[in-house]
């Protein structure tokens, strides 16, 4: 058939008949509920509703959660230490680059202390700490933005100087981007005798980053993550970049971060590794995070110690969740565990009805079928 009745269709979206006759007058049809419609209109219905459960979802826990971003108050601001991620393409470098960063700036004492790899850091530069998003952290960047959730300050883009521009760094560039956050690139391997930094910096011009030394805004720094030239410097620019940035947030609220990676460990259960943005977190906090709740049983920092507490930008590995989350998902400390356990009911309660939604959307063209 290509038409049905109001009503039918009002039983086939789950939506009483009152409903659906109003959504038809703001399409501009008069309809009562035994009229028939034809079948774009229906779907346009269909595809409406669609719409507005998904946004529905957003607002009703965001509202729950009095989480909206922006609404700290200016004089409750302070500085908070930029978080730094560091992509490109395979075999650039990326990963030799934070252990040499790492080993530069941590003291000899603590250097036998990095036994715990949480995926993220902080190192302190010129006594004031950066945080860094180590490369696992690499997934969670993409399914990050891909939620539009804004995690970093600044991309720290390696291409190794004898190498070039490749395919993932041109990603990287892209993701960079559209982030909206500030570049920089570490052109690598400068010890190589091959390496070739006019070249790179030629072919950063192609994808519109124009470096600083040729006029434009993209610090291009030359380092080698293997004798460590030019890392001192590398971290001088990450810190003057995020200077001008004025980087702020407020630490005297509940916490709220994002889920970087997460595992399920076969002692300790549930392991995440959160990215504090604002807020304090602190053990024995409530929290939820994307559809997983608890208690935070022990928070470790990037070194693996033991913290009661961590502020905006620090990076920490938690337990206690009921669950394992997904890199990406907001964490949101919350009043009670009771509240957290609610909470994440409603939200998965609010994502089965999203899916159903999205599953009425891909069925539309057999709306009709089924009557
Ligand atoms: P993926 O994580 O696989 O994408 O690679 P990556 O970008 O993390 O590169 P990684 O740090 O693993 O380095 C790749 C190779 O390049 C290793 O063999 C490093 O030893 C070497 N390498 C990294 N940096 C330098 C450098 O500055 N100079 C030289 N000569 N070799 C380097
Ligand atoms: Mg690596």
């Amino acid at each position: 058939p290509e038409e049905m009745t109001v009503g039918e269709l009002a039983a086939r979206l789950h939506l009483t008949a009152s409903e659906v006759i109003k959504r038809l007058m703001t399409l501009g049809v008069m309809a009562s509920i035994s009229d028939t419609i034809d079948y774009d209109t229906a779907a346009m219905v269909a595809m409406e509703i669609g719409a507005k459960v998904e946004k529905e979802v957003v607002v009703t826990i965001e509202d729950r959660l009095f989480q909206v971003e922006n609404e700290d108050d200016d004089s409750t601001l302070v500085e908070r230490p930029p978080i730094v991620v560091v992509m490109g393409h395979v075999d650039h470098g990326k990963t030799s680059l934070l252990d040499a960063i790492r080993n530069t700036n941590v003291t000899e004492g603590e250097a036998g202390g990095i036994t715990q790899h949480i995926g993220a850091y902080q190192v302190m530069v010129n006594d004031r700490p950066v945080t860094f998003l180590d490369t696992p952290g690499h997934a969670a960047f993409t399914s990050m933005r891909a939620r539009g959730a804004q995690v970093t300050d600044i991309a720290v883009i390696v291409v190794a100087a004898d190498d070039g521009i490749m395919p993932q760094t041109v990603e990287a560039i892209n993701h960079a981007k559209a982030a909206g956050v500030s570049i920089i690139v570490a052109i690598n391997k400068m010890d190589k005798p091959h390496a070739n930094p006019d070249k790179v910096m030629q072919e950063l011009t192609e994808y519109e980053l124009v470096p600083e030394a040729w006029g434009g805004d993209v610090p291009c720094m030359p380092v080698s993550a293997k004798t460590g030239n030019g890392i001192p410097d590398l971290l001088e620019m990450i810190q003057l970049v995020a200077d001008t940035s004025e980087l702020k947030a407020n630490p005297d609220r509940m916490a709220r971060g994002t889920v970087i990676e997460a595992k399920l460990d076969k002692g300790r259960g549930p392991v995440a590794t959160i990215l504090v943005q604002t807020g304090t977190l602190h053990a024995g906090d409530a929290v939820i995070a994307g559809s997983t709740f608890g208690r935070v049983r022990v928070m470790l920092n990037d070194r693996g110690e033991r913290v009661e507490e961590a502020g905006p930008s620090t990076p920490v590995e938690i337990t206690g969740l009921d669950d394992v989350p997904e890199a990406g998902d907001v964490l949101n400390a919350v009043e009670d565990e009771r509240l957290a356990k609610e909470l994440v009911e409603q939200r998965k309660h609010e994502q089965k009805e999203a899916q159903f939604s999205a599953y009425e959307k891909v069925t539309l063209d057999n709306l009709f079928s089924h009557i």
